[in-house]
């Protein structure tokens, strides 16, 4: 049985809105808001770099604990900023490597932001992009994928649940057509990490990034890097300081062995012991039990959108998650965002902007995105119905 008394004892914001807004920002737990503030107040207290120097367990505990989270070493876990870091990270980096003619391998419901990159990548490096073509439940294709393959792959590079939607891409199919290849695989598993159970062993994949406040429910401002062994003398980071390098010589330096060398000397001490009480609290409920308990809230509310005449659910794939993403005939998401959130419901919408290749695909300007987590409640799905068909009703 699923104590979501406890889960909802446990996050404060819960008794003040209905949060659909998980792939947007998880409501913080309070022992994750604790750890933030404890620090704080010692930093304010002590000082910044005494604080620090008290913390030094709470801290190597998220590299740990991300660890435990993806199943790797603590050694191969960068923690930054975001999500969007450590895939520049990864991605930049990789791409100092490129020659003219080279191609990257992508999806189509690629994010928007990994996708400009490329496109800069492309204009700098002379590089060709390819979009993977989805199989008929709207998942990538594997066997288009395993086609598309050549020497002139060097990198495939994967959004695994878009920001636009509630699929899943088939992230362990791909690994295993990328590591039969040869090729390194970097996938952006940031609305997915904390949300599903996510191995980068079984995944097969080189490079990983995650954000802490998403289905993690940790702090804004953090986000690790998983780099596997292969990339470590594969490609450098792109810029080096006094914590990614040491200084050996007048005439020399020695980059960190491990992927400490994408990170920098400065970072934000409180967000890391956040993001490793988050961490420790998603580990304890166990992924599994988080993952099927959302499901089945995914599945019901997907049920009662799809009989309400005049909704369209836009969800596709094989497998789906906790992200709901569906359309209303005459009513602009926006506006369907901003109606729920006079009723303090959170929802938030996705436009053309944030995954453009699967939205002209799909021919959609914009889906409402309602993304649930274990701690909202079937009494919560049901509320947001009845606002629905007030909204639909008067419109
Ligand atoms: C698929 C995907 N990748 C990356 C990001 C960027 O994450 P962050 O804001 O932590 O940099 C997002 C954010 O919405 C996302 O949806």
């Amino acid at each position: 049985m699923f104590d979501i008394n406890k889960a909802r004892a446990d996050t404060p914001g819960a008794d003040n809105r209905i949060h659909f807004n998980n792939a947007g920002a998880g409501l913080m737990p309070t022992c994750v808001v604790d750890a933030l503030k404890t620090h704080i107040d010692l930093e304010a207290a002590i000082g910044g770099y005494e604080a620090a120097d008290q913390t030094t367990e709470q801290q190597q505990r998220a590299y740990v604990a991300a660890a435990e989270m993806v199943n790797c070493k603590a050694n191969q876990i960068a923690i930054v900023e975001n999500a969007t870091v450590a895939w520049c990270h990864a991605f930049y980096g990789i791409a100092e490597t490129f020659k003219p003619g080279d191609r990257i391998l992508t999806a189509m419901a690629e994010y928007g932001s990994n996708y400009i990159s490329y496109l800069q990548i492309a204009k700098r490096k002379g590089i060709v992009i390819d979009a993977v073509p989805n199989d008929e439940s709207g998942q990538l294709s594997l066997d288009a994928l395993e086609n598309m393959i050549d020497d002139r792959v060097k990198l495939i590079t994967i959004t695994h649940v878009p920001t636009n939607g509630g699929l899943v891409n088939p992230a362990v199919g791909i690994g295993k057509i990328a590591r039969a290849a040869g090729i390194p695989y970097l996938l952006d598993a940031c609305q997915s990490v904390g949300q599903m159970p996510v191995d980068v062993e079984e995944i097969g994949c080189d490079m990983l990034t995650v954000t802490g406040r998403k289905y993690l429910r940790g702090p804004r401002g953090t986000g690790f890097l998983y780099m596997g062994p292969a990339m470590l003398d594969r490609f450098e980071p792109l810029t080096l300081d006094n914590h990614s390098a040491t200084w050996t010589a007048t005439d020399a330096y020695e980059i960190k062995p491990d992927a400490l060398r994408f990170e920098n000397w400065e970072n934000y001490i409180a967000g890391k012991i956040g993001l490793a009480a988050a961490l420790d609290y998603a580990l304890a409920w166990g992924v599994d039990n988080t993952h099927a308990r959302l499901m089945g809230l995914a599945t019901s509310f997907r049920a009662q959108l799809s009989a309400r005449k005049g909704v369209v659910v836009r969800d596709i794939g094989a497998e789906t998650c906790g992200i709901v993403t569906f359309t209303v005939d005459g009513i602009e998401p926006a506006q369907i965002k901003q109606e729920m959130a006079s009723r303090a419901i959170n929802v938030t919408h996705s436009t053309r902007f944030s995954s453009r290749l699967d939205m002209e695909d799909r021919d959609l300007d914009g889906v409402v995105r309602a993304s649930v987590h274990y701690y909202n409640t079937e009494g919560e799905i049901d509320q947001f119905m009845i606002a629905l068909d007030e909204i639909i009703s008067k419109n």
